[in-house]
């Protein structure tokens, strides 16, 4: 298909930062390819009403799914040009190493760390050719420091900071931008309810993020941020 709309894939996009992060992209006019599993929540993130719908392209994905996420990405590339990613989807469970069920274990790193680094391989090559692109992964502020009953989800975090800070350097000659951005604690769903309860007023907003991430993303300049670490004002909870 010739002139294909230049976008950027988002997932996680039907919630929390995910979900902002994908309206912020959208108001300002760039075609969002927007990814979660539940469907009802993706296609409510930007109404039919709005005046930039036609920018939001919602996709049922399961990024923990191989064979799933290599198809949809196969049908998303025949219809869009992929010059951005932003790895955004995540999930954890706040228990301790020993309490951490297999199951719990291997869907955290399933989709925070290979969800994520299979996005990155099927991406790269159409960028590589195209000689541009930018990748944007929301990691966490447990990628570097150390949060207890978060082990499997620091390591999945840590996993992906490494991974991604070699791909930089594979990549980097020709214009591919990879740049990590580690936040703290966000008011979102991914928090258990006491927790939002107790501290969502200490914590940054998801629509706060999303501007942010947004700024870093359209610097359209000789700079890449390779690193950045945001906290709320009153720092870790
Ligand atoms: N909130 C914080 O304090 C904080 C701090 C640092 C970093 N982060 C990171 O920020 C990112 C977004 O988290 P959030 O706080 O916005 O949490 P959230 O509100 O729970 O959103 C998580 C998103 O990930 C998607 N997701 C989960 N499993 C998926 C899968 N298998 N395939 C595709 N999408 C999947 C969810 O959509 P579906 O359920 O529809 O699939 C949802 O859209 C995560 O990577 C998280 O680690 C969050």
């Amino acid at each position: 298909m010739k002139n294909k709309p230049r976008s950027v894939i988002v997932t996680g996009a039907s919630s929390g930062i995910g979900k902002e992060i994908a309206r912020v992209f959208v108001r300002n006019k760039i075609h969002v390819v927007a990814c979660s599993r539940k469907w009802t929540k993706l296609k409510s993130v930007i109404s039919h009403r709005d005046e930039n719908y036609m920018y939001y392209h919602p996709y049922k994905i399961d990024v923990g799914n191989l064979t799933g996420t290599k198809k949809a990405f196969s049908e998303i590339s025949k219809k869009f040009t992929v010059y951005g990613l932003v790895n955004n989807a995540g999930i954890t469970a706040f228990k301790t190493a020993v309490d951490h069920t297999e199951k719990e274990i291997e869907n955290i790193l399933k989709v925070n760390l290979f969800g994520a680094i299979h996005l990155t391989k099927f991406t790269l090559p159409g960028m590589l050719k195209r000689n541009e692109g930018i990748i944007l992964n929301i990691l966490s502020v447990a990628a570097k420091n150390v949060f207890t009953n978060s082990s499997v989800y620091s390591a999945s975090k840590a996993g992906l900071l490494a991974y991604m800070n070699v791909v930089r350097e594979e990549v980097k000659e020709s214009n591919i931008k990879i740049i990590n951005i580690l936040p703290g604690a966000t008011a979102t769903p991914i928090w258990p309810d006491k927790a939002l309860n107790n501290f969502a007023g200490r914590m940054m907003t998801a629509e706060d993020v999303a501007e942010f991430v947004f700024t870093v993303f359209n610097m359209n300049s000789t700079v890449v941020p390779e690193e950045i670490v945001i906290r709320p004002v009153h720092g870790d909870l």
